[in-house]
This record gives C-alpha cells, structure tokens and sequence, in this order.
C-alpha cells in the first residue's frame, strides 16, 4: 500500500516551494534520503486507491545483513491474511490482497475501444428504472442513485450508465451485490466497459489480477501515526494515466469502510477547464505532457515489491475531448504528471503547479462521496481526479475493490472561441 504516497507528497505543493524542491517533489528520487525515508516511514499508512496504489504492508527497518538475508529468504508470494495472523475479520476475505512476485505480465497493447455511452439514450429510461431515485450531490458533480442495481442492466442500460456518469462525473450506487457475485461475474460486468487493466503494482485477489485493491486494516496505531507525520491526506489524482490507453468508466466497491470517515472525494476536470479564460485555454490546447508510471514502480521495487509489468509513460494532451459528451477537460493530475512537453524546466514545473493547485482548490466543483455498506461508486477517470481521505482513528478497517476498465487514447478537438 506504500507507493501512492509519493503522489501524497506531490499533490498539494505549497506556494513558497522553490523551484528546485518542487522538482524533487513532482518525481522523488530514491536518491533523496530525506524523501525516501519520508515515504517509507508513511508507507504503512497509504491509501492504496491513490496514485501509487500499492497494497503492499511496509517493513519494519532492520539492520543491513538481516535485510539482505530476509529479501534472499523472501517467500514468492505474500498474503494479507497471514499479516493479520491466518485468520480475518473482513467481511469479504477472499477479496484480501495477495503480492505474487513471480507474477509478470508483458507491455500492453493497444485496443480499440468502444465508448458506451456515446449515442446512449438521454432519458436514461434503462437505466433510471421505475422506483429508482437520483439525487445531484452538487449542481455540476456527482450524484447519487438508489433503486437500480447495477449488475442486473441490460446493455442499454449500461450504455446509458457510461453517458450518465460521463456526464455527472462520478455516481454513487447504493445497496448494490456486486461485492457477493462470484468475483469473475463482477469483472464480466466491468468488462463490457472497456479492457481490464492490470496495474503493475498491485496485489489482488487470488487468481484475479484485473481487480485492484484498496486495503488498510487498520491496526496498531498507524492512523495516529500517519495524521502525526503530515497535515493533510488530500492526494489529488486520477488512475494510472501514464498508460497510452487510460482508465474511463471506472468502479470502485466498498467491501469494508469505517463507520463515520474516509470517505472519497473528486474533483469535476471539465468545470476545471471552464474556468480558465479563453486565453489561458486557447494556449493550452495544442500542448502535451508527460505522464510516468517510473517513479511508482521504482517506489515499489525500493520496498521490495511486486512490479508485474514494466514501466511506461505517455504523453497526453493537456486539454482532451470526452468522447460522449463532446466535453473538454484539463487532463493533469499531481499522481502521476511529470512535464509539459517543449517548455523548459522552470516554465514547465510553474505551469503544471498551477493547473494542479487550481484543480485542487476548487471546492466549487468537486464532489464528496460518503461510504455505506453495499456502494458501488461509478466515476470518470478521463473528466475527473479523486483522493481518499484519511481521517478516521478508529482503526476500523477500510477496504475496497476497483475494476477499471481502460478507454480510448486521450484526444483534443480544437479551440473553439466562446462568444463574448
Ligand atoms: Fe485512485
């Protein structure tokens, strides 16, 4: 669960940093003493739904001959049950993590997707059936709908599903059985949206490594440890946007959450775009940059974890196109973008800091999502960034299942003047 919190550490970037130390927070090196024992320290106490989303428990420092002999003894596969000692009190254990290193997966290659929601029908009458209910959680992001379920739509309900949330940017599902289907009918229903992704540091469920997991089981005072050693858990990111082909309607299944907190929260990257002036806009469009998956997997191999595909990174559009909704959205996140190609260094780390703190800052375009049992939360990882929020002591555990389906490649349309 260790590697996101380089994206913790990178997300919300004080406006007095100076250049040069921004540089070192946007990508840590693991040459930096100073960060990397930051981030091992925080490492037990990562939200592995964010960006470096690693499940992997954190090990105790030991001295340098009994951590040679402890990596050349290391067992090839780990599992959270037996860090919790054989037995479990989660809910679902046979959603609990397991870190297979032997386990190596080749480079992807592209697909062509087929986006659902795009001609879906507007009324969404297979969809918002008959007793269902939706609610806005605030006028333009998120909302939140009882009364449907979703493994039970027909495929124009899920056409219509991908349209909705595209167009709401995430939506919350409640009293939904995905969590008590047999696991492969679960990722049968994800399927139709897009191509499983496997994320290249992550444990999963035995025998199912499309499923991502995000796992803290919350005991021996790590909340209390981690709240010590920072002022906020706000990591602002979307998922594993170095691929070529990124995440689009992506789910997330609550399987275990604490009673009252750690809740979910996102942020709407459309109204994030319309809020910059035309000028500011019409220069980005035409503009790329680097989104890198290195600094998650050479985070992960530090700790001696699993890295089950090898590295990439992609450059993207800053600005991109929905393909449903015809929707531009600044496509930037703190987790995992690293320059802005053809600028130079300083011109390019000031640009991204301030579409990274715009983004985050605006609390007039996000949405917070609260848990319950039985939630499915639907969202837009190309329109959207979202971070966890750590903020219970209860040690009460928190665990979740993500399926993600990947999208197109993100495109930009071009500038389109606005009328004055
Ligand atoms: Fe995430």
């Amino acid at each position: 669960m260790a590697t996101e919190i380089i994206s913790q550490v990178e997300a919300v970037l004080p406006a007095s940093i100076a250049p040069e130390k921004l540089a070192e927070r946007v990508a840590p090196r693991a040459d930096s003493p100073v960060e990397q024992d930051k981030v091992v320290d925080e490492a037990k106490f990562v939200q592995p739904e964010n960006p470096t989303e690693e499940t992997k428990p954190a090990e105790e420092t030991k001295p340098a001959e009994e951590t040679k002999s402890a990596v050349q003894d290391k067992p090839k596969v780990l599992r959270a049950i037996d860090e919790e000692g054989g037995t479990t009190t989660a809910t679902y254990p046979h959603y609990l993590p397991v870190w297979d290193h032997g386990e190596k997966y080749p480079p992807w290659e592209p697909f062509t997707h087929t986006e659902h929601g795009k001609g879906a029908d507007p009324s969404f009458k297979d969809l918002l059936v008959e007793g269902s209910k939706l609610q806005h959680l605030t006028p333009t992001t998120g909302s939140e709908v009882t009364g449907v379920q979703l493994s039970k739509l027909s495929n124009a309900g899920k056409d219509q599903l991908a349209l909705l949330v595209a167009q709401r940017k995430v939506v919350a599902f409640r009293d939904q059985d995905l969590a008590d289907l047999p696991i492969q009918e679960a990722l049968d229903f994800g399927g139709y949206f897009g191509r499983h992704h496997i994320h290249p540091t992550s444990g999963a469920p035995e025998g199912y490594p499309e499923i991502h997991l995000v796992y803290r089981n919350g005991g021996n005072g790590e909340f209390e440890s981690f709240l010590a050693n920072r002022n906020s858990s706000v990591a602002w990111h979307s998922d594993v946007t170095y691929e070529e082909q990124p995440p689009g309607t992506t789910f997330l299944i609550i399987l275990d959450t604490p009673e009252v907190g750690g809740d979910t929260a996102f942020v709407n990257h459309v109204e994030a775009y319309n809020r910059l002036s035309p000028a500011l806009k019409e220069r980005l469009h035409g503009l790329t940059a680097v989104h890198s998956g290195f600094e998650q997997a050479e985070f992960s191999r530090s700790r001696d974890s699993v890295v089950r595909r090898e590295p990439v990174k992609h450059s993207h559009p800053l600005v991109r196109t929905h393909p449903a909704t015809g929707e531009k959205a600044l496509f930037v996140n703190g987790g995992f973008t690293r320059s802005i190609d053809g600028l130079k260094k300083e011109e390019s780390e000031y640009l991204l800091k301030f579409l990274v703190d715009h983004i985050g800052r605006g609390i007039d375009y996000q949405a917070r999502v609260r848990w319950a049992p039985k939630t499915v939360v639907v969202w837009d990882n190309r329109v959207t960034s979202h971070s966890a929020i750590v903020d219970w002591v209860t040690g009460e555990r928190r665990h979740l299942a993500r399926i993600t389906p990947q999208a197109e490649r993100p495109y930009e349309t071009p500038y389109v003047a606005e009328a004055k």
